[in-house]
């Protein structure tokens, strides 16, 4: 079968008043590895339409906060996250929204950054790389000891590279595809458990 723009999961997504379908590659991260938990202080890089957001905010609960940042403005609001349009790039930009919100440091950095793809493989591949980076960059600096890193990732040839900057960085790395990811997609989703 071909590439269904409304399949099972987006229409999962609107019954269950998602923003998008991706919400529910987060959900089965969150079911195998156990991450976000209530009080946490999250940071979502590429947060919209808003769905990941969505989600953290409810496993968070009231005593939670997250800060979405996407390039995109996002149309929602929810009593226990902000939206902010802006790049993940822009270092003042993180560190005025973190200090906004009196966050020192965050338990959870995820990013489910994704270039606007080109149509050319190797320049899309590139681009992504360049937002895994970044991410990462920004766990290092801004995500507390045991806190957990995910980040979505096009499978090219700095995957080796990639893994072994992170893997050092925690106590366990874990590699999954869920299984909402569409089937002719090259993505995947690292997670890194508790920072050490
Ligand atoms: C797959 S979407 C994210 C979906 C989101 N996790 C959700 O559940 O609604 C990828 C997003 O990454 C964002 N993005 C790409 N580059 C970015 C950057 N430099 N800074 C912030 N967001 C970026 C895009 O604008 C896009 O909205």
């Amino acid at each position: 079968m071909g590439y269904n723009p409304k399949d099972f999961y987006f229409r999962k997504a609107k019954e269950q008043n998602f923003a998008a379908r991706s919400v529910f590659k987060l959900e089965e991260i969150d079911d195998r590895f156990h991450v976000l938990k209530p009080g946490n202080k999250i940071l979502d890089l590429g947060c919209a339409p808003g769905s990941w957001t969505q989600y953290a905010s409810q496993k968070i609960g009231p005593k939670g906060f997250c800060i979405g940042i996407d390039l995109a403005k996002v149309n929602l609001a929810l009593t226990n996250a902000r939206f902010e349009q802006g790049d993940a790039f822009d270092e003042p930009t993180v560190a005025r929204l973190a200090a906004e919100h009196s966050i020192e440091l965050f338990d959870i950095v995820m990013s489910d950054m994704a270039p606007k793809t080109s149509g050319i493989r190797v320049q899309d591949q590139q681009r992504s790389f360049e937002l895994c980076s970044r991410a990462l960059d920004v766990a290092k600096a801004r995500l507390r000891k045991g806190g957990h890193f995910i980040v979505k990732f096009f499978m090219s040839d700095e995957f080796d590279g990639y893994l072994k900057t992170l893997r050092p960085l925690f106590e366990k790395t874990e590699i999954i595809r869920p299984k909402s990811t569409r089937k002719a997609s090259y993505e995947i989703f690292i997670v890194g458990l508790k920072k050490l």
